[in-house]
């Protein structure tokens, strides 16, 4: 998505220098206990802090697949992949299962209750504790109106807008495993489709607040849809966090935006159209409607009647997605970051502790807290700045009325605070043996370019085509103030001339990391993003497709377990409990340098997974176990 939101990943021109199922469903009866009581079964992994760290993941055993341009979806020898949930299969909604239809003839009533396009972040959700049976519920970042439309964009009208809503969103699947093989239960009671139709309550202090109010919604209680829908988290109470990622780009706000819009880098509109037909999306008409995006959306999967919400205490930005740990006191800290060339890294403490039962007694937690804003220092060490209002410069003189202005603005009060501007922030991976935190910088090629920012230690390089993991432990806790920070790995060739693309990779090349994941034993799975224009060539020129590696933290080894068709993208892993089934997502196979097909030619660059000579590329789920039903990456 880099190369048509430039803007969007490129507003920042402020001065600044540069715990799973805790009170899932599933572990109920453990809760019941009383929270004291429990603490030290269920937090057992985080109380066992450092001195965890001399256990070590277990070791890779999977032999490295080799780097590959093909338009297929390659694994190690002793390993299966199976597609499982493609772009436009019913999700399985009892008497509304529309047929896929391969000419992109599907109406938007129909794609409502298909998968949606571009599947990215995704959970799995185990049924009764169940490593067979269980949830994924997913996201569905954008659309390709290239190939959602049998002619594209060439004709534009309200339909058309309305099927590129549907195919936006998230989903919710039920899965199970018979005999070798996992499949999509249809129908399912779970089953669920979340558009741009589907009602969102907003809670935390920007509910109510004059600038979420709309003509439509002058109470500012209730939003419809979520957009851009990219990295994905798990709560501890069994909910699913997204991130609302480039939603700006949704909005036409013209030349004379003001400053705020502009700050979030608002577009003309033209690349999705929406406003053509559908006027909220012209943020000069509705001004506020731009404030109602941008935010952390919670969802549960086990309750399809559920309303999902916003929840704006985390803050408003271009959010990656958001990654929950508990504090040893039993208080829930979310990580987030915003995926943005020279924007920030956030975490948000609960006030109150997680209680036992599940979504409905922590459906108002992540609503009272405080928010922080990163910044990492050149000495290693790092502070957590609040994002309070009234603390500090975050007062009404320099324009923030009271803690509702401060989330809504969350990037403008970021930058008074001296956050430091990072390369790119994509996915966040909690170690909860260690108590680390590690966070994917994808890349930042404008790094150091005439007035841009220049290097800082956190963000080493100049022309950033690669990417790094930076890690950090919080002071005492969690909750802390203060931080440790170090690089895990500088994604990169050594053989390159360029000294700033070499890095510093242990094991196989990669770049421009993304996803990432621990599985149940510890290993760190990347997933990778380099964009259809650098793929295979110049300095990514031995890398091959983008690809899935295994990190062996005890050594830093780096292992190419998977490599993906076509100008995909690979993201979302998630894995069962038992880490023998991982589930992961093939994004935009096929995707064109323009990032949006040619109705004409559909299948020019791929024509995975169906191959069909009259389809079309189709992003999908795919499923990955051993031969031998053994632990992946064993
Ligand atoms: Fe949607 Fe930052 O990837
Ligand atoms: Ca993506
Ligand atoms: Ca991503
Ligand atoms: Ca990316």
């Amino acid at each position: 998505m880099a190369k048509d939101f430039d803007s969007m990943e490129d507003s920042n021109w402020s001065a600044n220098l540069s715990i799973h199922e805790v009170s899932d469903p599933a572990r109920r009866s453990v809760l019941r206990l009383g929270f004291g009581a429990a603490a030290a079964t269920l937090f057992a992994p985080w109380l066992a802090g450092c001195a965890s760290s001399a256990i070590g993941p277990p070791r890779l055993g999977f032999a490295a697949v080799p780097p590959s341009a093909a338009d297929a979806l390659a694994v190690p020898k002793g390993y299966v992949a199976e597609v499982i949930a493609r772009w436009g299969e019913p999700v399985g909604i009892a008497g509304a299962m529309p047929a896929w239809r391969e000419d992109a003839s599907n109406s938007a009533a129909e794609q409502a209750l298909q998968m949606g396009m571009h599947h990215d972040g995704m959970q799995f959700y185990a049924l009764q504790g169940s490593s067979t049976h269980g949830l994924l519920a997913m996201n569905h970042e954008y659309s390709d109106d290239g190939l959602l439309h049998p002619d594209g964009m060439k004709t534009w009208n309200a339909d058309k807008v309305k099927k590129a809503q549907a195919a936006h969103g998230l989903a919710v699947i039920e899965v199970r495993l018979e005999g070798d093989r996992w499949s999509v239960q249809r129908p399912s009671r779970y089953a669920r489709r979340v558009t741009m139709d589907t009602p969102f309550a907003i809670g935390g202090p920007a509910a109510g607040h004059a600038l979420m109010r709309t003509a439509a919604d002058p109470q500012a209680r209730r939003v419809l849809g979520t957009l851009n829908n990219c990295a994905s988290g798990r709560t501890p109470w069994g909910t699913y966090l997204s991130g609302e990622e480039n939603w700006a780009g949704y909005f036409a706000g013209g030349d004379g935006a003001p400053a705020d819009q502009r700050r979030w880098g608002v577009g003309k509109g033209n690349w999705y159209r929406w406003h053509d037909h559908d006027e909220r999306f012209d943020a000069r008409k509705h001004p506020n409607e731009f404030h109602r995006f941008g935010w952390v959306v919670e969802l549960d999967p086990n309750d399809p009647t559920s309303t999902p919400v916003k929840r704006t205490a985390l803050g408003r930005a271009a959010h990656e997605g958001a990654w929950v740990a508990v504090t040893r006191d039993g208080r829930a800290v979310v990580y987030s970051g915003e995926d943005a060339r020279f924007e920030y890294i956030y975490k948000f403490v609960s006030r109150d502790r997680i209680a036992p039962g599940g979504a409905k007694p922590n459906a108002t937690l992540l609503d009272h807290g405080t928010l922080y804003v990163a910044r990492f220092d050149a000495d290693g060490s790092g502070r957590w700045l609040p994002l309070v209002h009234g603390q500090g410069p975050l007062t009404p003189a320099n324009g923030f009325a009271d803690q509702g202005e401060v989330v809504i603005k969350t990037r403008q009060a970021a930058d008074l605070l001296g956050a430091t501007k990072m390369d790119r922030p994509e996915w966040m991976a909690i170690d909860e043996r260690t108590r680390q935190v590690y966070c994917t910088l994808t890349n930042n090629s404008r790094r150091g370019n005439p007035g841009q920012p220049g290097v800082d230690a956190a963000n080493p390089r100049t022309n950033n085509t690669m990417g790094q993991i930076i890690r950090w432990t919080d002071d005492g806790d969690f909750d802390g103030v203060s931080m440790r920070w170090d690089h895990l790995v500088l994604a990169g060739d050594p053989e390159l001339p360029r000294a700033e693309a070499q890095g510093n990779i242990k094991g196989d090349l990669f770049a421009c990391p993304d996803g990432l994941a621990f599985d149940p034993a510890g290993r760190l799975w990347i997933c990778t993003d380099v964009g259809p224009t650098a793929l295979n060539k110049g300095e990514m020129v031995r890398m091959g497709n983008n690809q899935m590696l295994a990190c062996d933290l005890a050594n830093g080894e780096v292992r190419r377990f998977l490599t993906g068709p076509v100008n995909c993208e690979i993201t979302g892993p998630a894995f069962t409990p038992d880490g023998r089934t991982l589930f992961l997502n093939i994004q935009h196979p096929g995707e064109t340098p323009s990032e949006r097909s040619d109705p004409e030619q559909p299948r020019r660059y791929s024509n995975w997974p169906d191959f069909s000579p009259t389809g079309r590329p189709r992003s999908a789920t795919v499923v990955i176990r051993k031969l031998d039903g053994g632990v992946i990456g064993t």
